[in-house]
C-alpha cells in the first residue's frame, strides 16, 4: 500500500506509513498568484493500492479542494485502488435541511467524492454517522474513543465518571468507560437554531470528589463543554477533563473552557495543534493492516 498524505495531514499521514510500514508519495503544493491551488503528487501509483488521507478542518473550503484535486492526480496515476481516509470531515453537521432553502451539504460533499471515484471512504467520529448511508461505495466511520480511554488509563484518574455532553453522545462516553471499567452517564443539551445558544437539563449526578471526563466528537465555540463543566462543578466534582476528537476551538473557546474549570483539553490531530496528543494514526494503521 502507499500512503499519500494529503497537505492538511502530512504529519497524520507518516505516522500511519510508519506504522504500516507503507511507502509515503510526497505531494507537493502551493497557491497560485491569484490564490487558485495547485498539487502534484510526486511518485509512480501505476497498480498500486492507494491510501490518500486528507483532513478538511479550516480553511476547510481550501482543504476540499486540494482534496479534490489529489484524487483527480492519483486516478490519472491508473491505482489499483484508491481508499480515502477524511480524518475531520467539513460540512459533516449540515448533515439534514435543518430550514427551508437550505443545501444538504454532506450529501454535496460525498457525491463529488463518488463521481470522482473514491472507491471506500473512511471517516473518524463524525457527528452522525448515518451520513454515510447516502454513499453507494463502501463507507466507514472509524472511532478514536477507545485511544481516549487508553489515555485516560494512563493518567490514573480519581474513580473517574465518564459524561457525555448530549444523549448522542452517550455511545461515546460508553466506549471511554468500558476501556477504564468506570461509570457513564450523559446529560440533556438543546441549541436554539437561530441563536446557538445552548442550555442543559439540571442532573444529579455521584460526582462529588471524584474526577470526570466529559467526551464529545467535536469542540466549537467550547458553548457545550463550558455548561457541562459548570453542571459537574456544581455538585463538587473534582478535576474535570475534556476530550473530543475534533477540537476545532474557534477564537476563544481554549480560554474559557479553561476558565470555566477544565483541567485540561485533549484532542486529537485530525485536526492538528498542541493539544493533538492523542494521535489517530494507530486507528488509521490498524483499519488498513493486513488489507
Ligand atoms: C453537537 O451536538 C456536537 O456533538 C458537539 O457537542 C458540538 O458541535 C460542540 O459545539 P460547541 O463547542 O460549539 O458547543
Amino acid at each position: 500500500m502507499i500512503i499519500v498524505p494529503g497537505p492538511a495531514s502530512q504529519i497524520l499521514g507518516v505516522k500511519v506509513a510508519r506504522l504500516l510500514k507503507s511507502e509515503v508519495v510526497n505531494v507537493n503544493f502551493k497557491d497560485f498568484p491569484d490564490g487558485e491551488t495547485y498539487v502534484r503528487v510526486e511518485g509512480e501509483l501505476n497498480n498500486k493500492d492507494v491510501l490518500l488521507i486528507q483532513s478538511t478542518y479550516s480553511p476547510q473550503d481550501k482543504n476540499l479542494i486540494q482534496l479534490f484535486l489529489l484524487i483527480d492526480a492519483v486516478k490519472q496515476m491508473n491505482p489499483a485502488r484508491l481508499r480515502l481516509v477524511i480524518p475531520y470531515f467539513a460540512y459533516a453537521r449540515q448533515d439534514k435541511q435543518f430550514k427551508k432553502g437550505e443545501p444538504l451539504s454532506i450529501k454535496v460533499i460525498e457525491n463529488i467524492l463518488e463521481y470522482l471515484g473514491v472507491d471506500e471512504l473512511y471517516t473518524i467520529d463524525l457527528h452522525e454517522p448515518r451520513v454515510l448511508d447516502y454513499l453507494k461505495i463502501k463507507a466507514k466511520d472509524l472511532s478514536a474513543m477507545r485511544l481516549f480511554g487508553e489515555y485516560f488509563k494512563k493518567r490514573n484518574l480519581s474513580k473517574p465518571l465518564i459524561i457525555a455532553p448530549d444523549d448522542g453522545a452517550i455511545h461515546r462516553a460508553e466506549t471511554v468507560a468500558k476501556v477504564l471499567g468506570s461509570e457513564y452517564v450523559s446529560f440533556d443539551k438543546f441549541r436554539d437554531k437561530d441563536t446557538g445558544e445552548i442550555t442543559m437539563d439540571y442532573k444529579k449526578l455521584n460526582v462529588k470528589d471524584r474526577d470526570a471526563v466529559i467526551v464529545d466528537d467535536i469542540i466549537s465555540t467550547g458553548g457545550t463543554m463550558i455548561k457541562a463543566i459548570q453542571m459537574i462543578k456544581s455538585q463538587g466534582g473534582n478535576n474535570v477533563y475534556v476530550a473530543a476528537t475534533h477540537t476545532i476551538l474557534i477564537g476563544e473557546a481554549r480560554s474559557k473552557i479553561l476558565s470555566a474549570g477544565a483541567a485540561d483539553i485533549i484532542g486529537t490531530d485530525t485536526i492538528p495543534s498542541e493539544i493533538s496528543v492523542v494521535s489517530v494514526a494507530p486507528l488509521i494503521a490498524e483499519q488498513f493492516r493486513g488489507v
